[in-house]
């Protein structure tokens, strides 16, 4: 199955990716992942998205869709893939769909996460996330037990340099302005399930499940 996890910055699709991933055996593939570790890497793509992605603006399309296409096609043979991220523009989309009609394959659903603006800011200025094992936290929604320490394997949690109040206001309008549009685009072709995103991530986590479920 091949599914697409549509929202806002901050809407809980990292959170909720990682949960699914568990729980079906699906691949993850997070395209703002694939390019902080290029960032971290200091490799030549990562010096050059990391001044789009620090002011809160997109990526080139040209850029992104190469990357994620490119880990697509080593994951041919998966039994499925979860997109996190990706895509984020009608391009994109044409682009995924293009390389997908390609192998005889196709997106079978997307799932939209729909969280209102005042959570959002909330919700991304308290993120904290592990250097290591890459576990999102929030300090106040899901703290770990010891403050500024990752349950998991003890690392010191960190933020994410886009995850300043000022930048996440630009996310925003990068996402009104050149995401949403693909809300439409997917719910034409029919194979779009909003969920309400506002209420306790295992609350959230159920409804994607009976999309997912529904959907096979
Ligand atoms: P990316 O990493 O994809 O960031 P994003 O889409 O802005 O999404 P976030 O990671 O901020 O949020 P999320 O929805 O995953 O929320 P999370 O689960 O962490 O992209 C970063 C940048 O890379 C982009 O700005 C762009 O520059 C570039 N980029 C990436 N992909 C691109 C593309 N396709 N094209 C062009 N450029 C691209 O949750 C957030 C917080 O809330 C956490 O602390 C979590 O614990 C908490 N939380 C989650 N769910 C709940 C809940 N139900 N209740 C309370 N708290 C919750």
């Amino acid at each position: 199955m091949h599914i697409v996890l549509l929202g806002p910055p901050g809407a809980g699709k990292g959170t909720q990716a990682k949960r699914l991933t568990e729980a079906y055996d699906f691949v993850h593939l997070s395209s703002g992942d694939l390019l902080r570790a290029e960032c971290r890497a200091g490799t030549e793509l990562g010096r050059r998205v990391a001044e789009f992605i620090d002011a809160g603006r997109l990526v080139p399309d040209q850029m992104i869709v190469e990357v994620v296409l490119a880990r697509l096609k080593a994951l041919k043979g998966a039994s499925g893939f979860l997109l996190d991220g990706f895509p984020r523009t009608i391009t994109q989309a044409e682009s995924l769909d293009a390389a997908l009609q390609g192998c005889g394959e196709k997106i079978d659903l997307v799932l939209k996460l729909a969280v209102p603006d005042e959570y959002l800011v909330d919700r991304i200025v308290g993120r904290r996330t592990c250097p290591t094992c890459q576990h999102v936290y929030h300090v106040r929604f899901h703290p770990p037990i010891r403050e500024g320490i990752c349950d998991r394997d003890g690392a010191s949690l960190v933020q994410r340099t886009d995850d300043t109040r000022e930048v996440v206001l630009e996310r925003l309008v990068a996402y009104a302005a050149q995401t949403r549009p693909l809300v439409d685009y997917y719910r034409r072709r029919g194979i779009l399930r909003e969920v309400d995103g506002a209420r306790d991530i295992e609350d959230v986590l159920s409804d994607l499940r009976r999309a997912v479920d529904d959907a096979r």
